[in-house]
This record gives C-alpha cells, structure tokens and sequence, in this order.
C-alpha cells in the first residue's frame, strides 16, 4: 500500500486503518509523503470524517511523532488548559495564577497566534526579560518551586502536529472537528497533565462559528481523554465580541494584572472564573460551588495575583518596565444609543493592521500596539463618546474600526 491508495480510499470515504494513517502521517514526518499528498490526504478528511477510532489512532501517532513529558516525580494532580484561540483571549495569563495560588500544580505549554487570534507566548514575550523557553529540567524545577510554569512548547512536542497544522493553515483544512481534536489532544496528552479543561470558543471571532459543530468537538475531545485515563472538561464560550477592554499583546498583559488587582469585572472575568472553577473542581474532586468560592477568594485576597507576580519574576519578566505605545487615536461615535455588539473580527484585523498579530510568517509583531475598548456590549454611548482608543506606531488612514460597533437608537 502507498501514499496514493491511502488518499484514494479516504476520499471514497474508506475508513483507513493505524497502519495506513502511520504510512501516511509518519511518512510526511520523514519528507517521503511531499506536501501535495497530505494537502489532498487533510482535504479528503476534512469532506469525509473521521471514525472514532481512526481519531484516536491519529491521536497515538501524533503523540508518539515526539517527546512525552512524564510529570510524576511532581507530587500533586497536575492541571492543564486550553483554548482553541480568540479575540482578546489572555485567560491563560490570569488562570493559571489563580489555580496556581490555591496549591494545584499548572504545567502549561502555550502556542503563538494563530490566524487573527493572538497567542500567549506572543503577550507574554510584551515583557522585557521574560523567557518563554525551558528545557524540561527547567519546566520540571519551577512546576515544583512555584507550581506553575508557561512556556513555549519544546520543538520535540508533538513535531507532527506542527508540521500538519502549517500546511492546514494554507490549505483550508483547518476546521475540521476531527483534525482540531487529534492536533489538541495530543499535545495536551503528551505535555503529561492528569486533567484537562478545554475552553472551545464558538462565534465571529472563533475557528469555529456554531454550536452544533462545537459539541460534536467537546464530546470527541472526551472520549479521547477517557482513551488516555484523563480527565478532561469543556466549556464552550462565546467569540462574537472581544474577551475584556484590551486587544494587542502588552495591552492584554496590562489588563490580566489588573484583573487580578480585582480592578475588572467585564466578560473576561466572568469567563475565568468559569474556566478555574472547573480546573479547581477537578483538580480537588470537590463541587463547582465550593470550586468557585475558593477561586473567588483567591482574586480577592490578592493571592493569585501574587502567584502572577511570582511567575513573572521567576521568569525573568520585568513588568514595570512593560512598553506600551504612547501614540494613541480616539475614535468618537457618531450615534447616540445602546452597544448592542462589537464585532471580533473587526476587532482584531484593526489590531493586527497595528501590528499586533502576523500577515506572513516573516512579519514581526509590534507588542506595544492594539485596541482599548473604553465601551462595551450593553453600555450606553452618547454623540462624541470614546468608542474605543487605538494604539499604534505606524501611521494609517483608515482604520474601520467603527464598523465593529452596532448602535441601536434609543
Ligand atoms: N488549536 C490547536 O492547537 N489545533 C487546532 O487544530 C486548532 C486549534
């Protein structure tokens, strides 16, 4: 059996066996599979599915194209997190921390932006000094000194996953459900967490745009977790409208701190919350309630934001001296009404326009620039109010931004 027979039989809608997605999948890792096969291979599955254990036999083969993290000289349930990528979404920088503060070991391994969604590694690069490389003696060291670590991932995690996801970038086989499950799950398998807590983001602004289409991701993504013994918990959130008042890399590092200074309560709090409960839920067998009183309690007392000042330092980070551009441009409404919706997508092609997010591959992010959303859903504006506050370096002419916001006249 060849490369061609198995691309034959995936688009008669066969359902191929571990030995022919090996031939396939680890033949494209070794450069004898070209980039044209696997184009026509991911395309075939994108139209024709996948059978649950076609999924789970991918799953294996990505996780054992690399290295698999063993965590067990690290006492205590470890827990991990994700997010399948949205507008604004800096959660990880302020979960982390407060999961991390009530005792519970976080090993976290984050991603560069991905699209028009920004990535954690990128917001946490804003910080002068701070590494976000470690080599597993470093991850293991600091997971047991302070509990916490986030980090790139190595580049021998999961190598087949980042091999694939490039030609999915470029190929229109991104939104696949089975393809999303397998590229998830294996790096979160092989980054070694006992529990999971998986935030799929639905809407505008999200890889994937409908709900029905977002359940059938969550269940698949469970019953890969029940394969491997982990425990693993979805949510599914909404990505119509931004996450929090900041979009651009230090803007959303600015706006975590000050969450966590218990200065925020907007939909990016309420979110987190969610998101550690449920890891704190899990991670102490104990009920959602008493989950979200102690996480509550962490952002108030202070603690989780002690433990986010802990991880930046040890980190490197000097957040003082965090830069953020001091040219800025307020936009004024022309109307006169209620914020019925920002729009994500908007949102984020004027950020990245800015500079905070990449065209090509080459492009370098400018952390400095984005978007302060001084109105959000719900709020009232009146003729000549600050919809929002651009930062920038560059000079542009037309911005657009206003298209993002949908006014209803009183
Ligand atoms: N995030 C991932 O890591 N992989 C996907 O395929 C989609 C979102």
């Amino acid at each position: 059996m060849n490369i061609i027979d198995v691309i034959n039989k995936k688009r008669n809608n066969g359902e191929l066996t571990r030995e022919e997605l090996e031939v396939a999948f680890n033949g494209f890792l070794k450069k004898e599979v070209k980039d044209y096969q696997m184009s026509a291979l991911l395309m075939a599955i994108c139209i024709n599915g996948m059978s649950d254990q076609e999924v789970f036999d991918l799953t294996d083969i990505f996780i054992n194209s690399g290295e698999i993290l063993d965590l067990s000289s690290i006492p205590g349930v470890k827990v991990d997190k994700h997010s399948t990528g949205g507008v604004g979404d800096k959660t990880t920088l302020i979960v982390a921390p407060i999961v991390a503060s009530l005792g519970i070991k976080v090993p976290k391994m984050s991603g560069r932006g991905l699209g028009l969604t920004g990535g954690t590694i990128d917001k946490l690069e804003s910080i002068p000094g701070f590494r976000v490389e470690a080599n597993k003696e470093q991850f293991l060291k600091q997971l047991n000194d302070i509990g916490m670590i986030i980090c790139s991932q190595t580049d021998n995690l999961v190598p087949l996953d980042r091999e694939v996801y490039s030609l999915r970038d470029v190929t229109g086989t991104v939104d696949s459900v089975p393809l999303i499950a397998v590229s998830i799950m294996s790096k979160k398998i092989a980054s070694g967490a006992d529990k999971i807590l998986i935030d799929i983001k639905c809407g505008e602004g999200a890889l994937l745009n409908d709900e029905r289409t977002a359940k059938e991701l969550r269940d698949l993504m469970i019953r890969i977790g029940n394969k491997y013994e982990k425990e693993v918990r979805c949510l599914i959130s909404d990505m119509d409208t931004p996450l929090g008042y900041c979009v651009g890399n230090a803007l959303e590092v600015a706006e975590a701190a000050e969450l966590l200074e218990g200065k925020i309560k907007n939909n990016l709090y309420d979110l987190c919350v969610d998101i550690a409960s449920n890891m704190v839920s899990m991670a102490k067998e104990i009920s959602i309630i008493d989950a979200r009183e102690e996480v509550i309690d962490a952002i108030n007392s202070k603690k989780a934001l002690d433990k986010f000042n802990q991880f930046i330092n040890y980190q490197g980070g000097r957040l003082d001296d965090m830069p953020i551009s001091d040219k800025t441009l307020e936009i004024k409404s022309t109307k006169k009404g209620i914020i019925k919706d920002i729009n994500a997508l908007i949102v984020a092609r004027v950020s990245d326009s800015l500079g905070s997010g990449k065209t090509t591959v080459d492009d370098k992010i400018d952390p400095t620039v984005g978007v302060f959303l001084n109105k959000q859903v719900g709020d009232k504006v009146e003729l000549g109010d600050t919809l929002c506050t651009l930062y920038y370096n560059k000079v542009q002419d037309n911005f657009n931004i206003t298209d993002a916001f949908t006014i209803e006249e009183e």
